[in-house]
């Protein structure tokens, strides 16, 4: 075994050690119901209500938030999985300069999947799958 290889071996194997537990802790990820269809069309409408304000109407963006036609958040990157937790427990600022996003009531998993079902067809009409 080379030199290299035993280290990211060591730093792979610490690193699970820690983040493991942690994981098992809390950050359950909200799951939508089994079964449920994403619908983009319910997902647009929730989306101009609960998220428009910072993203955008036309996910652009604004002066509060980030806009989700943007590379960082293709699903390779920011899987759906990522809207959950953004929804249920906020964002700490780490990409941008706008603050944290707060976690946003009134919503659940099942709404939160069809808000990414319709972001997600927003960004395949702008080329970033
Ligand atoms: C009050 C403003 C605001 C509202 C409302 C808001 N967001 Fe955000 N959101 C932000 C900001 C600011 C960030 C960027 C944080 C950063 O710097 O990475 C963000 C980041 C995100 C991210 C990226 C999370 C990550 O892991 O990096 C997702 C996904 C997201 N928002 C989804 C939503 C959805 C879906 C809604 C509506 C239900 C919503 N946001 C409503 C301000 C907002």
């Amino acid at each position: 075994m080379t030199n290299k290889l035993r280290w990211s071996l060591l730093i792979w194997v610490l690193t699970s050690a820690v983040s493991l537990p942690v994981a098992a802790q809390g950050w359950k990820i909200p799951q939508p119901s089994p079964g449920l269809m994403p619908n983009p069309v319910q997902g647009k409408a929730l989306y101009a209500q609960h998220c428009a304000s910072c993203h955008g109407a036309d996910l652009k963006g604004s002066n509060q938030g980030p806009p989700m036609l943007h590379r960082i958040y293709e699903p390779s990157h920011h899987a759906d999985m990522a809207f959950q937790l953004a929804v249920a427990n906020g964002v700490r600022a780490h990409h941008w300069q706008f603050g944290d996003m707060k976690p946003v009531p009134g919503l659940n998993p099942d709404t939160v999947a069809h808000i990414t079902a319709f972001v997600r067809n927003e960004q395949r009409k702008a080329g970033i799958q």
